[in-house]
């Protein structure tokens, strides 16, 4: 048809441009929600994407074979398999499990146009100069939610004895010979630099020591793994992390942890929608301190060690005082889904954002939808309104798209959801797991 692709810059009439913005928009897959559906049913929660990526960049040290079970299928772990392969790796999938043979890795660069695939692939720096001693990337540059620094991560590797060269958006980096025990305390417990700290430890000389680490679930699930592969990394429930690093590491056997950000976020969506659903494979340690936040918002919550069942009857609560904060507190990648549910909430919730400087920028779009949201700095004041209503929107990021289906998913008529490919990264069969409890929602091809 005459208006599908035509150059939007060559055209002068601004009409003729926004038809085909229109059009253009179409060209990606967009989700079709006709909110109003209660949920019920059972749902079998996805592995971590998370806790998936950095052990697939861990493989890169293993001088073997390993399996890794529960491994979604996300576009996140398509890249980081991209980056393996090009690393000299062999990569098998069946299903939910990878094969990963790291027994020949041959390079230490990971180009650009891999890098710039996922953002989160900083977690490749460790474990390629863990390996080969010496690691050469591109900058991983910000993204939609914030600049995402990486000092920490570089301030770390120099005191392991790391010569770093930061120049033109490369990152260079070169292990010296000598190795020395390190202690590293770190500033902000930033799971990212616990994550690089850890795997340019795990191999060679000497002991490290971080001060202030992450305490993720994903950390733990990480060092499990290496040491399934024969290295040494103790956790203590305060944020230290000992590595004492060894020769060589061997291959494994891994399952990768449920994934606690999905779970939440089906969470949200059943306490938006009522209904009655049950979450299995899950590790409900993981959100312990998150829990409260669903009863108090008015939701029955019934839990044991790998499945939770909520049920919800009721408009729900305004939620007073949301404050995202390093684990164990409540998660930062929770706020948007948890925003959605604020949004038809009784009463006005109060959400500090204290991690990322970029992360409302699902504001916008629920407000098209009808909220009433105000921004203060990194503050969100949500006044709960009686419903929602459909319309055409886009997902801002990952978790932002994310929770623009759990507004839809109870908004009065259609809504459409466009730029699918940030719920892609993390969110395995999304749509298909919430039409299995009841949403009437479908996923329409693009062009
Ligand atoms: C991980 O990102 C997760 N990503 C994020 O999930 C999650 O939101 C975040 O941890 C916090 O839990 C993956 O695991 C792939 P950080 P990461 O380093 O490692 C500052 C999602 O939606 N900082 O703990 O990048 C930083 O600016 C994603 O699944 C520095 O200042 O998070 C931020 O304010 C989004 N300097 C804070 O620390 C540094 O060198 C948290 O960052 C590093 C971080």
């Amino acid at each position: 048809m005459l208006l599908s692709g035509f150059p939007l810059f060559f055209h002068k009439n601004p009409v003729f441009c926004i038809i085909c913005v229109e059009r253009r928009d179409f060209m990606d897959d967009t989700i079709i929600i006709r909110g109003g559906n209660r949920l019920e049913g059972v749902i079998d929660l996805q592995g971590s994407k998370n806790s998936s990526l950095p052990i697939l960049a861990a493989t890169v040290l293993v001088d073997g074979i390993s399996v890794i079970h529960n491994c979604p299928e996300l576009s996140d772990v398509g890249a980081a398999i991209k980056i393996l392969e090009h690393l000299g790796c062999k990569v098998k999938r069946d299903g939910n499990d990878l094969t990963v043979d790291s027994r020949f890795v041959n390079a230490c660069s990971i180009p650009d146009s891999l890098m710039r695939e996922m953002r989160s692939s900083i977690v490749f720096l460790g474990s390629v100069l863990g390996r080969t001693g010496q690691a050469r990337l591109s900058s991983p540059g910000g993204c939609e939610i914030g600049l995402r620094p990486i000092d920490l991560h570089i301030s770390s590797l120099r005191a392991m004895g790391v010569s770093v060269d930061e120049s033109r958006g490369c990152i260079s980096c070169k292990k010296e010979k000598t190795h020395k025990d390190t202690v590293i305390s770190l500033t902000f417990p930033s799971v990212g630099a616990t994550e690089n700290i850890i795997l340019a430890a795990a191999l060679g000389k000497g002991r490290t020591v971080i001060l202030n680490a992450a305490r993720e679930p994903e950390i733990k699930d990480l060092a499990d793994f290496l040491c399934g592969c024969g290295c040494k990394v103790e956790l203590t429930g305060h944020g230290t992390v000992t590595v004492d690093a060894v020769e060589r590491a061997h291959g494994t056997v891994h399952r990768v942890i449920p994934d606690r950000i999905a779970a939440l976020t089906y969470l949200s969506a059943v306490a938006v929608t009522g209904g009655d659903v049950l979450i299995k494979n899950t590790d409900t340690s993981h959100y312990q301190t998150v829990l409260p936040f669903f009863e108090r918002a008015g939701c029955d919550i019934t839990d044991s060690v790998d499945r939770v069942r909520i049920k919800m009857n009721r408009r729900p609560l305004a939620l007073r005082d949301i404050r995202t904060m390093p684990y164990p507190g409540f998660p930062t990648d929770a706020q948007a889904t948890m925003m959605a549910t604020a949004c038809v909430a009784r009463g006005t919730s109060v959400i500090v954002e204290n991690i990322f400087e970029g992360r409302f920028k699902h504001v916008g779009e629920l407000v098209r939808m009808g909220a009433k949201i105000k921004l203060e700095g990194k503050v969100a004041i949500v006044d709960g309104v009686e419903a929602l209503y459909g319309t055409r929107v886009a997902c801002p990021d990952l978790r932002g798209g994310a929770a623009l289906v759990v507004a839809g998913l109870c908004a009065k008529g259609v809504t459409q959801i466009g730029t699918l490919s940030h719920i892609d990264r993390g969110y395995e069969k999304l749509e298909q797991c919430l039409k299995n409890i009841g949403a009437d929602i479908e996923r329409c091809k693009g062009k």
